[in-house]
């Protein structure tokens, strides 16, 4: 099968041009411009460029507004620092502040940025609003149509239709008006006949029990004078539909039936504000939409629809009144990430009828989503359906067994119009394929969706299945970054498994700006620890039994402190300190030699390792030291002596129980498996005078196997890392060139476009892999992406550099490639590498941010006659000043290791093969 190409919008936006130092990409509290901060001290920051080279911020001042007020103004203040916390008077609540940045060089004219946030509820007193609900006394419950084609949810009654709400508010001389909306359940929002916000699946999934997240919109330009009608839709969604593979029964963990909670706030003109909350007095009824549910799908009746009802004018005399269900606010938080978005949209590449009356459409992408219908002359009543599947199976239907017990189906009934379309809205489904029956004058297009985290890099090369590779990471990131991270986006499962979501961190760091996105995960996941300390296997947490897992518990370090590093804010440690530490000191308490064997839960090993078995200890003990470790730093880095003293001091009794149980004399690691040499090197676990032995086993056992990985999920993303670091990186491109099974080419040979499971999700000796666990869009076997961006386009950071303050721009050379590319949003602004090989010469360019002082390590043959922009610099090694800008530091392999400051550079380095 041929490669397909990437379809994809999904790219990273130019940096705003302007040859002296600017700021542009303001953000706050790492979001764009949010409108419900309720922190007292929101974090602001902003990313810096300049066509200078070694340019950097001497001094910023930030000047915050509200409705032309002054509200904070830091002054000048001598710092490099690209983030600031708001310093003002006390912020309102449901107010938009302005905010400028301005930035100076120590040499030269200040440049300045605007940007703006807005308030939510920041006094929980403010709260006026109830939680509403359906009253089931007042209403007959769903009865499914008799038709034996209904799904099976229908036939067992399970599915309740989402209830509609509105209630009519009077207002006069309005100046502004926002909302804070939620559910115990999915809103959708409307305003006089709108729909408000672009938000999918509002309020997203947090752990419901403790932290219901809050929207807050600007509703100004809906209202005008006079009575206005607020209404919502509301849906079961996470909270009382399926979820996870134990339908709706786990579902009731949470809730029964959704709930409702809005709160209007008007600001009128006087200076007086109306505010008006959800209550008994708002009107219920049942809809068109007869159920929704984010596994089964959804099922909308065109026939009763009823025109206007989210209008002023509508006769609501046959709803029934609301009913308060609950009183409380505690849980409200507000809304920490960018929402679910459809950010695509998907035209198929081939749509196919055969003559039974079923269309086949191929998106030619496996995405998260829903699809946009369009059917013509269908007469009322026709009930159209549309059910999804990843591929299809051998002879061309669509395949859905391994969707489990997610019927991924919709249903439309038409009511008769001409041209009709319907596109879902509280459901999601994982897929490329859609069949179509009941109607044939149809046609459709994908809406690709998934949280809405800004594009932070992009990666390119001249390899065509490299490039396929690349893609299919991107995607499925973004097919599983649905609210929280998950697993998988198609079958009943699509929860936020720890491990995967912490191996890929790295790669997804790359690709998009997930700090929100994860913060809020992480809060989610201190929440779920338990009294003891361990951490669910998933967050938010569904499964009362699974936890304490080696390398899925410990997410509780490992994100918090990569976070950290990438994105500079210290605040992540701070809030996750004392959770890494409970994490660390159960293992510790129930493993007092510390080699990690007596279980704290669950087990799961090198998950989908490929017909090895890495050790468990080994893999667990390797974690238990890493997680120590990296404790160790975060309790430095807030200054914390004491306790970084003593997690230091275990993760090195740790390393030497290591050593003692599992390395032995001659350099090999129990078990003797890719993995436990990986976790073992990538840890530091390896004694330095055994690392060559240790690297030569991992080698000699890649040899063996005719250069084939045979890693899982805990090992795939260090083997690019680690093998080049010891220097064979050629071996990395072997594993990253081969499409033998296993293998990311087998995959994309097979037409994958999107990472597979499992490296046998389809074999061609078997077929499709075992169908109780077969996902083809999952990450964890794309954290490789990590090594793509770091090593082959070589855009990292230092040792100890955090939030890119010291770039290490490192690319390796090798394989098919002839270019490789990159380019990434630090903290501090666009870092970018492009390598080519052409007639013996390597050229390489790079992009350094202003602030950022940059190692660049550049490939070549023969140090002394690398030249940048045409002048020699490999000539200048003993010191000598060397061309504006550039410090030759010394060669390293076959490098010349320079150092650099902000600009553009183009180097030339004689590349003899
Ligand atoms: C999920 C995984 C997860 C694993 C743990 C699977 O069902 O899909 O990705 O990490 O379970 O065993």
């Amino acid at each position: 099968m041929g490669l397909v190409s990437t379809v994809s919008g999904w790219t990273l936006p130019a940096v705003p041009a302007g040859a002296a130092l600017h700021p542009y990409d303001l953000r706050c509290e790492h979001l764009g411009t949010p409108q419900g901060i309720a922190t007292r001290a929101p974090r602001l920051s902003w990313r810096l460029a300049s066509d200078r080279r070694g340019d950097a911020q001497a001094a910023y001042r930030i000047a915050v507004r509200s409705d032309g007020a002054l509200a904070w103004d830091s002054g000048w203040i001598d710092s490099q620092d690209t983030s600031a916390s708001y310093g003002g008077a006390p912020l309102a609540s449901f107010a938009r502040y302005t905010w400028q940045v301005q930035v100076r060089p120590a040499d030269g004219e200040a440049a300045a940025a605007e940007s703006w946030f807005g308030t939510g509820v920041l006094h929980p007193d403010e709260w006026a609003a109830a939680w509403i609900g359906h009253d089931p006394e007042t209403l007959p419950p769903f009865e499914p149509p008799a038709d034996d084609r209904e799904p099976r949810s229908v036939r067992t009654g399970s599915l309740p239709a989402p209830r509609y709400f509105r209630r009519v508010v009077d207002l006069s001389s309005v100046t502004a008006v926002r909302v804070a909306c939620t559910a115990r359940g999915l809103y959708e929002l409307r305003v006089n006949g709108h729909r408000v916000g672009d938000g999918e699946l509002t309020p997203g999934w947090t752990d419901y029990r403790y932290r219901v997240p809050y929207q807050v919109y600007d509703v100004t330009d809906l209202i005008g004078d006079g009575p206005a009608c607020v209404g919502a839709v509301l849906a079961d969604g996470w909270w009382s539909g399926s979820l996870g593979w134990d339908g709706r029964q786990q579902a009731q963990r949470y809730g029964k039936r959704p709930e409702l909670l809005v709160q209007l706030v008007a600001d009128h003109a006087d200076g007086s504000r109306t505010v008006v909350g959800t209550d008994g007095s708002w009107r219920e009824s049942t809809g068109p939409l007869r159920y929704a549910d984010l596994l089964m799908g959804e099922w909308y009746d065109a026939r009763l629809e009823q025109p206007g009802w989210d209008l002023p004018g509508f006769d609501d005399s046959s709803w029934a009144p609301a009913r308060v269900v609950d009183t409380g606010h505690d849980v409200l938080v507000p809304s920490a990430a960018e929402p679910v978005r459809v950010t695509e949209d998907l035209v198929p590449v081939e749509t196919r009828r055969d003559g039974d009356g079923r269309t086949i459409v191929d998106l030619g992408q496996n995405i998260a989503g829903r699809v946009r219908l369009t059917l013509r002359g269908a007469p009322a009543g026709t009930r159209v359906t549309l059910r999804h599947g990843e591929t299809l199976d051998d002879g061309g239907g669509l395949y859905t067994a391994n969707l489990r017990s997610a019927e991924a189906t919709d249903h439309y009934v038409a009511a008769g119009l001409p041209e009709e379309t319907f596109e879902p809205r509280f459901t999601v489904h994982g897929f490329r394929y859609v069949e179509v029956t009941g109607h044939a004058d149809v046609d459709l297009v994908g809406r690709a969706m998934h949280s809405d985290t800004p594009v932070a890099g992009e990666l390119s090369c001249s390899d065509a299945m490299v490039r396929r590779l690349t893609g299919n990471i991107r995607w499925s990131q973004r097919g599983n970054f649905v609210s929280v991270p998950t697993d998988c986006p198609q079958r009943d499962e699509r929860l936020g498994w720890t491990a995967d979501a912490q191996v890929f961190l790295p790669t997804a760091c790359y690709n998009a700006d997930v700090a929100a996105f994860f913060t809020g995960w992480l809060a989610d996941l201190r929440c779920a620890q338990t009294a003891e300390g361990a951490v669910p296997d998933v967050v938010p947490h569904v499964m009362t039994e699974r936890h304490g897992a080696p390398g899925w518990a410990d997410a509780a370090t490992v994100v918090p402190w990569h976070l950290y590093r990438v994105y500079g804010d210290e605040r992540i440690l701070r809030d996750s300190l004392p959770s890494m530490r409970r994490w660390v000191d159960h293992v510790e308490r129930h493993n007092p030699g510390l080699i990690w064997r007596n279980r704290v839960g669950s087990h799961y090993g090198d998950w989908l390792q490929a017909g090895v078995r890495t050790s468990r200890d080994v893999m667990a003990t390797a974690y238990f030291a890493l997680s120590a470790d990296l404790t160790a730093k975060a309790a430095s880095v807030l200054g914390l002596a004491d306790v970084a003293e003593r997690y230091a001091g275990l993760r090195a009794r740790i390393g030497e129980a290591f050593v003692r149980e599992f390395v032995s004399a001659d350099g090999r690691v129990s078990g003797d498996t890719q993995t436990g040499y990986l976790l073992a090197l990538a840890h530091g676990l390896v004694p330095g005078d055994l690392i060559p032995a240790a690297v030569g086993h991992l080698v000699a056992d890649l040899e063996r196997r005719g250069r084939r990985l045979t890693t899982g999920f805990a090992g795939v993303g260090l083997l690019g890392p680690v093998l080049s670091a010891y220097g064979r990186h050629d071996l990395a491109y072997d594993l990253l060139h081969d499409d033998r099974y296993p293998s990311w080419g087998y995959s994309i040979k097979r037409g994958a476009t999107t990472i597979w499971e499992r490296w046998d999700g389809w074999t061609e000796e078997n077929g499709f892999g075992p169908v109780a666990m077969n996902s083809f869009n999952h990450y964890a076997l794309g954290s490789v992406g990590e090594w793509l961006y770091s090593g082959v386009a070589g855009i990292g950071q230092e040792e100890g550099s955090v939030g890119f303050r010291r770039p290490l721009v490192r690319p390796l050379p090798g394989g098919r490639l002839r270019w490789a590319a990159a380019a990434y949003d630090t903290p501090l602004g666009r870092l970018s590498s492009r390598w080519e090989i052409s007639g013996g010469t390597l050229t390489l360019e790079v992009r350094v941010p202003p602030g950022a002082l940059a190692t660049v390590h550049v490939p070549t043959t023969d140090p002394s006659s690398v030249r940048e922009s045409g002048t020699p610099i490999g000539d200048r090694l003993e010191g000598a000043p060397g061309v504006a800008g550039i410090e030759a530091a010394g060669v390293s392999g076959s490098a010349l290791v320079c150092r650099v400051g902000s600009g553009r550079y183009t180097f030339t380095a004689p590349w003899e093969h």
